[in-house]
């Protein structure tokens, strides 16, 4: 995984957003668990992709993978959209819950589920896992709910996040662990999943769902 070429994508943004992207890139485990499984070719669909940090890194390790995301934050988009202007990605300013999808081979949805109420994350994995192609990846990381002081840290981190504008949702809904990968296993999908926040205090869990 390059980070610093990754990272250096966002240097003609300023010295701060180079920094936040190379620290979130090289300190948050969910890019190299993720990098670890991703196709070198395909579709790679990024939903609530943010910055793009995760299209970047996959930009530096696949030049033959098409790269498509999309969020709700125009302000994030344009950071991505900047720094992927060389591979020409299809970065689209939409709601996850609204959007077409396309067809991927490999869809990321990385600390996006919960801003929104229960019942709309389940609809929202039914939609990302309808819109796998066969023998696809779906990629779904979020905070656990029953992890304790961790899961604790990680709602009122979130809270403020959102009070004070820098995530846009509508709350703060973490779910016990086992929750996601049931939604994800009801939608056909054979899943697994890994502990997520080493190096860091949150209570973070990658879910691999594998379509047939
Ligand atoms: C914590 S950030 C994570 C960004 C990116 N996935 C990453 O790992 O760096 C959550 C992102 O999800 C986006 N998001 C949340 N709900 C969304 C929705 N319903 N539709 C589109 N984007 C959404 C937010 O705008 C934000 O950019």
């Amino acid at each position: 995984m390059n980070v610093e070429a990754a990272a250096a994508r966002y240097a003609p943004q300023g010295r701060v957003a180079l920094g936040f992207a190379k620290g979130k890139m090289g300190g948050d485990p969910v890019y190299a668990a993720v990098l670890a499984r991703m196709p070198a070719e395909g579709t790679l669909l990024d939903v609530g992709c943010g910055e793009g940090y995760l299209l970047a890194l996959a930009a530096e390790a696949h030049p033959g993978l098409r790269l498509v995301g999309l969020d709700h934050d125009e302000g994030r988009l344009g950071s991505a959209k900047q720094a992927l202007t060389d591979r020409a990605p299809a970065l689209t300013s939409e709601d996850a819950r609204t959007a077409t999808l396309p067809q991927a081979d490999a869809i990321a949805c990385l600390d996006v589920l919960h801003y929104q109420p229960a019942d709309q994350q389940d609809e929202l994995i039914a939609k990302l896992a309808g819109a796998l192609r066969p023998g696809g990846q779906l990629w779904i990381r979020d905070a656990a709910a029953d992890a304790g002081w961790r899961s604790t840290l990680t709602t009122w981190s979130e809270r403020f996040a959102v009070a004070v504008g820098r995530h846009r949702g509508d709350g703060v809904f973490l779910r016990p662990r086992g929750e996601l990968p049931a939604a994800m296993a009801a939608c056909g999908l054979r899943v697994e999943s890994v502990d997520c926040s080493e190096g860091t205090p949150f209570a973070n869990v990658l879910h691999v769902g594998h379509a047939p």
